[in-house]
């Protein structure tokens, strides 16, 4: 009998580590019904959490740029552009969220940012997504990763941006350690969406 309850106390528990695993299985909430890239989160705290990503395809597009905005929304267009039609087989694609935009701070010779603004591909045209007709488009692969992620809602002004960088840089301790030399935002809503608006600073993890 104590065997039984045993087996059935750890098949249980077994049963809880597997769904914390595999909970993002259902997309999460602030995808707000769009195909979103998969990840499970490895632990949260209070200024940031940590979450394991898979590898990942994306339309892309880099634009070396002093500002956020305008960079951003001059991608934007790009990639819109490819998913209402503009690629070789004249096909639509579903828009998905985040829009990704790794930015590599002051890079350029007049110190302009590198940015490089992502759509995720949807998994049905994962395999062979149509070829962009636009050559400043291109497709990205985000290798499997893990990601330190602070979480803000309202509109993200470049400010924004920026703040919640240096909080969740001041969140990770040494045994945390990332690479600095560039960072991601996600934000997650159209221009249109007015409330729980979710947006996403990703430092990659060593
Ligand atoms: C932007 O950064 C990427 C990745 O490091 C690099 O391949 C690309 O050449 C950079 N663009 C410019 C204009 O420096």
């Amino acid at each position: 009998m104590a065997r039984v309850i045993s087996t059935v106390l750890l098949l249980i528990s077994t049963h809880m580590c597997l769904s914390a695993h595999v909970f993002t299985q259902d997309a999460p909430k602030f995808c707000k019904g769009l195909e979103c890239p998969e990840f499970t989160t490895i632990q949260s705290s209070e200024g940031y959490e940590e979450r394991q990503y898979s590898e990942s395809k994306w339309v892309s597009t880099e634009i070396m740029s002093m500002s956020y905005d305008s960079a951003s929304s001059q991608g934007f267009e790009r990639l819109f552009n490819y998913i209402e039609g503009n690629n070789e087989q004249k096909q639509k694609i579903a828009m998905t969220a985040p829009v990704a935009t790794r930015v590599i701070p002051g890079q350029g010779p007049a110190c302009e940012s590198n940015f490089t603004v992502s759509f995720f591909i949807p998994a049905e045209h994962s395999a062979n997504p149509p070829a962009p007709s636009d050559s400043d488009v291109f497709f990205t692969t985000i290798p499997a990763h893990r990601a330190y992620v602070k979480s803000f809602g309202g509109f993200a002004s470049q400010d924004d941006w920026i703040q919640a960088g240096a909080e969740l840089g001041r969140a990770l301790d040494a045994l945390h350690s990332y690479d600095s030399s560039y960072y991601y935002t996600a934000g997650y809503d159209s221009p249109f969406t007015i409330f729980s608006r979710h947006n996403e600073v990703w430092f990659i993890a060593n």
